[in-house]
């Protein structure tokens, strides 16, 4: 058997504790790293809170992510925040491709590659989103979907040596109370793997694979021990220290069995 991918648990704290409680919930998770040796932690405050978070983390083992980029280093793009900056905020991550940038602002395959790339060329490690919605998957889609989204960014990671994680999000899941089950995310997870391994074996061993969909503390456990599932992108339960970090000990507590 292959041994476990050390776990990622990242909080995608969407729009949410962008001031003061942000600070106040990054001091928080700083306090519960030490009793989590075997886990990566993440935390994606929003753009306003993500200079303050990542100084209440230095020097702690939690990483700072954005949510979201501009691929271009700089410009005339109103709104936009760009891969140095968030790199100036002390960001060593960025979730890119969430499906709510998808769905709500119109993201393609091809924009959510190009800004992969420019994350990595940059020195930002990808979490790089991906997954089916309802309609997709009961028209039994989900495999064609998914492969679709991976295959547009798939040659980005390929050239790169920066290690980066993919999160398989069932659209139907996020928000909803409503998670894949440990066999339907495990499916996924495996053919994700697989395709990245077509690519390169080193590839396939060096990115985690997250699960993400109304990921709490009473179905971490079992979402995370299946084999091809790395870690979790938790949303509306990372709000919160204590819940975030109980999936992230239940993360823990598998890699060290
Ligand atoms: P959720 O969000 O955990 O609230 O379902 C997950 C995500 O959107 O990353």
């Amino acid at each position: 058997m292959t041994p476990r991918r050390r776990p990622l648990v990242a909080g995608n704290w969407k729009m949410h504790h962008g001031g003061s409680t942000g600070v106040e919930l990054a001091t928080e998770v700083v306090r519960l790293a030490p009793s989590l040796l075997h886990v990566d932690l993440v935390i994606a405050p929003p753009f306003t809170a993500l200079a303050a978070c990542a100084h209440e983390c230095d020097g702690s083992r939690v990483e700072v992510a954005g949510q979201n980029m501009h691929p271009k280093d700089s410009g005339a793009f109103t709104g936009e925040v760009s891969p140095r900056m968030l790199l100036d905020a002390g960001c060593t991550w960025v979730i890119l491709g969430h499906s709510e940038r998808r769905q709500h602002f119109g993201e393609s395959d091809a924009f959510v590659a190009e800004k992969i790339a420019a994350a990595l060329a940059a020195g930002l490690r990808p979490i790089a989103c991906v997954g089916e919605t309802l309609a997709e998957r009961e028209a039994g889609r989900t495999l064609a979907v998914v492969e679709r989204q991976v295959r547009a960014f798939l040659p980005a990671l390929a050239a790169s040596s920066r290690p980066a994680a993919i999160a398989y999000e069932p659209v139907w899941a996020i928000g909803t109370g409503k998670n894949a089950g440990p066999a339907e995310a495990q499916e996924v997870h495996a053919a994700i793997r697989a395709w990245l391994q077509a690519a390169s074996m080193e590839l396939a061993s060096d990115t985690r694979i997250l699960y993400g969909g109304s990921v709490k503390l009473d179905n971490a456990r079992d979402l995370l021990a299946s084999p091809d599932v790395d870690g979790a992108l938790v949303g509306g339960a990372s709000l919160d220290a204590a819940s975030f970090g109980g999936i992230a000990r239940a993360a823990e507590a598998l890699s060290t069995s």
